[in-house]
């Protein structure tokens, strides 16, 4: 029981279990956003909002919202949500568990007769993971008024520019500056952890301090594509070979920068594609997209100087041209906020649920939230960590709990509680 609220965990998780039977069946548990699924899960998630009796809308950078006005104008906005795309072969509960949450929460205050004085409104951020466009936090950077237009022009890999995407949702990028929002007084988002710490301490529920930096690089390297057979090794012009150096490299800089101690700091190449991409042919070209993450801004400054000194050298020493080396995407690591973050343990100390402050490794839609309004998260345990995967797991109860965590607290943010 959250104070007087009484969220139905059953409830909660029927409604997350039923989004999840919406993926590729062959990839579960994939909903990538923009795709015909993510599409489905829209029309389903907007079903319920309706039924909890909510007034939807899509926004103008593809978020779809369910409102419910307040008793006072003048207050403003309680916004709560997450997002509901995937990973490809990820799981159930990253992102979904924070959208489902949320609408648990408003169903339990309407079902209580709970009439709040800030309009509260549950967000489906449009696709929080790296899209097909290469960007994340599409719906998110768009409310906070930092999707800008070199983005827009991204294109995927069937030549679609994300303008044209953002529109094909429900969003309408001619109008995307009115999506920065003015009037949220205050964001809660809650999240499964994606790591150990909590399983590990046996503790209910994290709050989140920060969220990470994050740095996303392409690098393409263009050679010549020649006979595999008959090409001497001293003559080739191998595109994979500086991009195979670039690996190793990055690899052993982050060990080493974490042997600083100097804050959370990895990195990470998920993406790499060569062509023409045959067995018998010398790469003509290699792409590679490097995800750096950090608490610390001066540690990412020292990588990204470092890798393009370096991707140069190897370029060059392999007779090959980096064609390529952009940032996709680079954010600053992200306070929560205090008085946000003392709702949350004042709200877990009174339902009688442990809790611990915990840094976010993970980025999330409440780090572009976070510069429009005070915003704050809050983690709850998942199976050894594990997550993009379809092995992640959270228990009902440990749902239903943070639900309660986030509700309670959203009835002190609208009284004025200030913190204990
Ligand atoms: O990549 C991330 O940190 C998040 O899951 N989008
Ligand atoms: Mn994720
Ligand atoms: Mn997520």
């Amino acid at each position: 029981m959250a104070g007087n609220l009484p969220i139905d965990g059953r409830r909660l998780w029927d409604d997350l279990m039923q989004l999840a039977e919406i993926t590729d069946p062959g990839k579960p548990y994939t909903r990538r956003s923009f795709s015909p699924l993510f599409d489905q899960g829209r029309i389903w998630l907007r079903q319920r909002f309706e039924a909890a009796g909510l007034e939807t809308r899509i926004d103008n950078a593809g978020n779809l919202i369910g409102r419910r006005a307040g008793s006072d104008p003048a207050a403003g906005t309680i916004l709560i949500g997450s997002h509901s795309d995937s990973v490809p072969s990820g799981g159930r509960f990253d992102g979904p568990a924070g959208v489902l949450a949320a609408l648990e929460i408003v169903r339990s205050l309407a079902e209580s007769g709970v009439v709040l004085r800030h309009a509260i409104e549950v967000i489906d951020f449009l696709a929080e993971e790296p899209s097909e466009f290469g960007l994340s936090c599409i719906g998110s950077r768009g409310m906070a008024g930092v999707l800008d237009d070199g983005m827009l022009r991204y294109t995927d890999p069937s030549g679609e520019v994300l303008s044209h995407a953002i529109d094909r949702v429900g969003g309408n990028v001619a109008a995307l500056a009115t999506a920065k929002r003015s009037d949220i007084a205050c964001f809660f988002e809650l999240h499964i952890e994606q790591g150990l710490v909590l399983q590990d301490g046996r503790l209910d529920v994290g709050i989140v301090t920060a969220i990470v930096g994050i740095t996303r690089i392409e690098v393409v390297f263009r050679g010549s594509a020649d006979h595999a057979g008959t090409t001497p090794m001293h003559l080739r012009r191998d595109a994979f070979t500086p991009a195979a150096k670039t690996a190793v490299f990055v690899d052993r800089v982050a060990r080493e920068f974490v042997s600083r101690k100097e804050g959370l700091f990895v990195a990470t190449i998920g993406i790499v594609s060569v062509s023409p991409g045959a067995s018998n042919v010398v790469p003509q070209e290699a792409r590679i997209v490097i995800d750096a993450r950090s608490e610390n801004r001066a540690l990412m400054d020292e990588f990204l100087a470092l890798l393009d000194r370096e991707t140069r050298t190897f370029a060059s020493e392999s007779r090959t041209e980096r064609a390529v080396f952009a940032r996709l995407s680079d954010t600053n690591p992200t306070a929560c906020d205090a008085r946000l973050r003392g709702l949350l343990r004042d709200s877990a100390n009174a339902l009688g649920f442990t809790s611990t402050d915990i840094a976010s490794g993970a980025g999330h839609d409440a780090a572009f939230v976070a510069r429009i309004a005070p915003s704050a998260m809050l983690f709850i345990p998942c199976r050894d960590g594990k997550s993009h995967a379809p092995e992640e797991w959270a228990e009902p109860d440990a749902l239903a709990a943070g639900t309660a965590v986030i509700a309670e607290a959203v009835l002190r943010f609208d009284r004025g509680s200030s913190t204990g």
